[in-house]
């Protein structure tokens, strides 16, 4: 037996496939077809971008364009979970940088990427609209405020388990 996943991805490029076919000869497909993908495959990798583009016939510079430029596109793959750190002004002066530098330290990894294990997407992000929870952090959607740099390894233990 297969000891990979490429079932599961002859799967994905199969659904990809389907939804150029469905909406390739509807006006404005471009977005609508790459967030099809994206929900597919969790994020646009260089191959996904390429087959839109011979699907749609339009050059790869265009997808790329279009996935660089709008936020809801991401080129790289995400954790399980996404963790939001604020860095606007309430979270910043009540020491937020100090909890994000112990979150890099805990994950092993700087902001703005995955642990090697997919589990954990870290980000530095502006106001999450909890500022009187100064500082505040955000796993997926539960939010965490008030937060010191040593409580930040007992909240990554509860995901990790
Ligand atoms: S500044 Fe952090 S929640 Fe508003």
């Amino acid at each position: 037996m297969c000891c990979c996943d490429c079932n599961n991805n002859m799967d994905k490029y199969a659904a990809l496939q389907q939804v150029i076919d469905e909406l390739k000869n509807e006006p404005g497909c471009l977005m609508p077809v790459m967030q099809r993908a994206q929900d597919i495959f969790g994020y646009l990798p260089e191959d996904v971008q390429n087959i839109i583009a011979k699907g749609l016939d339009i050059p790869v510079s265009d997808v790329y364009g279009v996935a660089t430029f709008y936020a809801q596109f991401n080129l790289e793959p995400k954790g399980k979970y996404i963790i939001s750190v604020c860095l606007g002004t309430a979270c910043y002066v009540k020491g937020a940088q100090l909890v994000l530098d112990e979150l890099e330290k805990v994950l092993g990894v700087p902001a703005g990427s995955t642990t090697p294990d997919g589990l954990f997407t870290l980000n530095a992000t502006r106001c999450l609209g909890a500022c009187g929870l100064a500082p505040v952090i955000m796993v997926n959607d539960d939010v965490y405020g008030r937060l010191t740099p040593d409580q930040v390894a007992g909240i990554i233990e509860k995901y990790r388990n």
